[in-house]
């Protein structure tokens, strides 16, 4: 069912696990954000602030490992909480498809990577063995691997770090999906690798029109790749804009300390945020970043749990930040032209 809304809808959405003692312990709580059609949105957060469990809330395999997700997340308006695994199979690899970080551990060692692909194709189309083998090599050739029908015979071992990656983007991409979800899909390359895999995301981007769920913690590449981004802390999201008017004035005291820590030009330092995210088992009751943030105000900023709120006049777009002193204080950006 297609809708005037955006591809995705991520609205309320919570992710919980059981924890000692028959509790559950809430690792992302109230995630909300939206991608269009064609739209590269970027996740951004530190280590163990819920990036990874949210896009596996999305793409219904938070169960598998025993987790319990709450609230909505629509694609093409199905609403994909909830759905049984039967159907989430169906959609998975066909309308969203997702690659990891450590591709080589996604790829079946026994295959051949040809296979693979094929096998992907033929679990979503009604198609001749060599139909999806030939969709294998062109799904190969697209993604940059040179001698695509000899490499389709090789196994994974066969390939560098870099190509299985293209493997992998290539099996993600062969059913034609609406919505990739890239969590951290570079880190474990070195940086000239890394380049061509995220210019060969923009190229399939522009050739296909396929929207990106970006997963990094580097701000850096958010910058190059994204449309707008979506700032998460400790399970929450704390900032939501374009990904211009965020890099201009952030909102969020995190996201600017985000944001300084982006190392610029030679011999420029990298400031890193003091102290660290708390853990979803000592969550403070108010802000949760205020332990660290050099903006809090005893009394206030520890008091209540702020909201998720619009700022600005919405010139620029949906602008929202999870700071009561959003409005009041003047943050620095990194983007001044
Ligand atoms: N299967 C699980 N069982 C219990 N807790 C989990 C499970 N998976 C993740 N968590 C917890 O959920 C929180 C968020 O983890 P998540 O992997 O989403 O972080 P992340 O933002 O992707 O971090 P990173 O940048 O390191 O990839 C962490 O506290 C983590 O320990
Ligand atoms: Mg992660």
């Amino acid at each position: 069912m297609a809708t005037d809304g955006p591809l995705l809808d991520v609205r309320g959405l919570s992710v919980s696990f059981p924890a000692p003692r028959g509790e559950r312990l809430t690792v992302a709580s109230g995630v909300t954000f939206d991608v269009g059609a064609g739209e590269v949105v970027g996740l951004v957060g530190e280590s163990g602030s819920g990036k990874t469990v949210s896009s596996l809330a999305i793409s219904g395999l938070v169960a598998a490992q025993g987790g319990r997700v709450e609230g909505s997340a629509r694609l093409d308006g199905t609403e994909l909480v909830g759905l049984p695994e039967k159907e989430l199979r169906q959609l998975r690899g066909a309308r969203v498809s997702m690659v990891f970080q450590q591709a080589i551990r996604s790829l079946n060692p026994g295959l051949t990577v040809g296979e693979q692909i094929a096998e992907t194709v033929r679990r979503h189309r009604q198609v001749s063995r060599k139909a999806a083998w030939d969709r294998a090599v062109e799904m190969l050739d697209r993604v940059g691997i040179a001698n695509p029908s000899a490499r389709a015979q090789e196994y994974p071992h066969q390939f560098s770090g870099g190509m299985c990656q293209r493997v992998m983007i290539a099996m993600a991409l062969c059913c034609d999906p609406r919505l990739l979800i890239a969590d951290e899909p570079t880190t474990a390359l070195d940086v000239t690798v890394q380049r061509r895999i995220l210019d060969l995301l923009l190229e399939l981007r522009a050739e296909q029109d396929i929207a990106i769920l970006f997963i990094t913690h580097d701000l850096g590449v958010i910058a190059e790749m994204c449309d707008r981004v979506v700032v998460m802390y400790a399970g929450e999201v704390v900032e939501r804009g374009t990904m211009l008017d965020l890099f201009r004035r952030p909102r969020h005291p995190y996201t600017q300390g985000l944001l300084d820590a982006i190392p610029r030009g030679r011999g420029r330092r990298l400031v890193s945020i003091p102290g660290t995210v708390p853990p979803p088992m000592a969550l403070p009751s108010g802000c949760r970043f205020a332990a660290r943030c050099p903006y809090a105000e005893p009394g206030r900023c520890d008091a209540e749990h702020p909201p998720l709120r619009q700022v600005g006049d919405g010139s620029s777009g949906t602008r929202e930040a999870r700071c009561v002193r959003a409005e009041e204080l003047e943050l620095s950006g990194v983007v001044t032209a």
